[in-house]
């Protein structure tokens, strides 16, 4: 059970707003607001490498922090900037060894920053992207991918819950589909770290790419990457720095072994400590009892948006999570425009961003209104009472 009070008392943003863009960025905990203006603060008074050698322990605990988030090694973690820098680290890495004809499988729910590096692999090497068709409950289809698994698939790369809806793929079975046939596995777990359990042995994927900002509550500009061991050191980095290998003579250089090989040199310090604080900040409060409420307040939220004259509500899937989009009665951004004007967050979502969906179910956009495990029944009635 998630302690409201304590988790609104934590949250300096809910006595300015009513927030429900948490799949756009979630509103920073104040523990993770002093961690990162702590920082910040030493660094003005004694110097920004001064500073993160003094804060060495607090960077180093980030790895820990998000390696027990996915039940992984802090070997296997690279902290980066977001989820895309990660993402593109292991997609770009595996796409240098692809030839023409071979095929990347992915998701009819996939990120546009996901689909355009597809696109330009396939424009360089001659590979094929084919997106798995979804079943009847609009989510990736498993035995239609079962069945289009050959020789030639060199990656499964999929998104576990978009950025456009309720949807969460099953991104496990998936993964033994995966681990069968040896391929390559990549999910994209940017909405759903924070949001529910994760953990890479019982997903089965290789690779794991998220962001701070959302369902985490960490800084803007926070991100990471997960691989395994057994694949780590065989992935080339698609770019190397003096951070991720080491010249170690005038022709030669030295990769790292561990997740660093993905990572470079200059980063923002504060926001790093501030990505572990906010991890651990989560695992206080259980990934359980956080998917719990968000699953609970996005199927109340629903059932009170679906009846209401004008509106529909688009979410696919069995299983659905925190992120509710539907239409309605005016243009996406009008509504969202009305609801800022009460204090009321949401966000649109476009059909460029989730191309493949939109237009295989004939949308353009949608509002959106995701939840937290710290926003309130009696928000979701300011929010409906305002659509109304
Ligand atoms: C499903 C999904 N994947 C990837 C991303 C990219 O994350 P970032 O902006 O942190 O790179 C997003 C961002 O909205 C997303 O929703």
């Amino acid at each position: 059970m998630i302690d409201l009070n304590r988790a609104r008392a934590e949250t300096p943003g809910v006595n300015h707003v009513t927030h429900f863009n948490n799949a756009g960025a979630a509103l920073i905990p104040q523990p993770v607001l002093d961690a990162v203006t702590g920082h910040l603060n030493l660094e003005a008074r004694i110097g920004g490498y001064e500073a993160e050698a003094r804060a060495a322990d607090a960077v180093g605990r980030t790895y820990d922090a998000v390696a027990a988030l996915l039940n992984c090694r802090r070997e296997e973690v690279a902290i980066v900037e977001n989820a895309t820098v990660g993402w593109d680290m292991a997609f770009y890495g595996l796409a240098q060894t692809f030839a023409a004809g071979d095929r990347i499988l992915t998701s009819m729910a996939e990120y546009s920053s996901n689909y355009i590096p597809f696109l330009q692999v396939a424009g360089r090497t001659g590979a094929v992207v084919e997106a798995v068709p979804n079943d009847g409950h609009g989510q990736l289809d498993v035995d239609a991918l079962a069945g289009m698994i050959d020789g030639r698939v060199k990656l499964i790369a999929i998104t576990h819950i978009p950025t456009n809806g309720g949807l969460v793929n099953p991104a496990a079975a998936v993964g033994r589909i995966a681990r069968r046939h040896g391929i390559p596995y990549l999910l994209d777990a940017c909405q759903t770290a924070g949001q529910m359990p994760i953990d890479v042995d019982e997903l089965g994927c290789d690779m794991l790419s998220a962001t701070g900002r959302k369902f985490l509550r960490a800084p803007r500009g926070t991100g990471f990457l997960y691989v395994r061991k057994t694949l780590l050191e065989r992935l080339e980095p698609p770019v190397l720095d003096n951070h991720a290998a080491t010249w170690v003579a005038p022709g030669r250089y030295e990769i790292h072994a561990d997740g660093r090989r993905f990572e470079n040199w200059e980063s923002n310090v504060a926001a790093k400590i501030g990505l572990g604080v906010a991890v651990d900040y989560a695992l206080g409060w259980g990934l359980d009892a956080i998917w719990d409420r968000v699953r609970n307040l996005g199927d109340l939220l629903r059932s009170r948006i679906a009846p209401l004259p004008g509106y529909t509500v688009r979410d696919l899937g069995e299983v659905r999570c925190g992120i509710v989009t539907f239409t309605g009665p005016r243009p996406p951004a009008e509504i969202k425009a009305l609801l800022a004007e009460q204090g009321i967050n949401v966000s649109v979502t476009k059909a460029a961003s989730t191309l493949l969906d939109m237009n295989a179910r004939g949308l353009t956009e949608m509002v959106r209104a995701s939840v937290h495990y710290y926003n309130t029944e009696d928000e979701i009635d300011r929010l409906v009472e305002a659509l109304t």
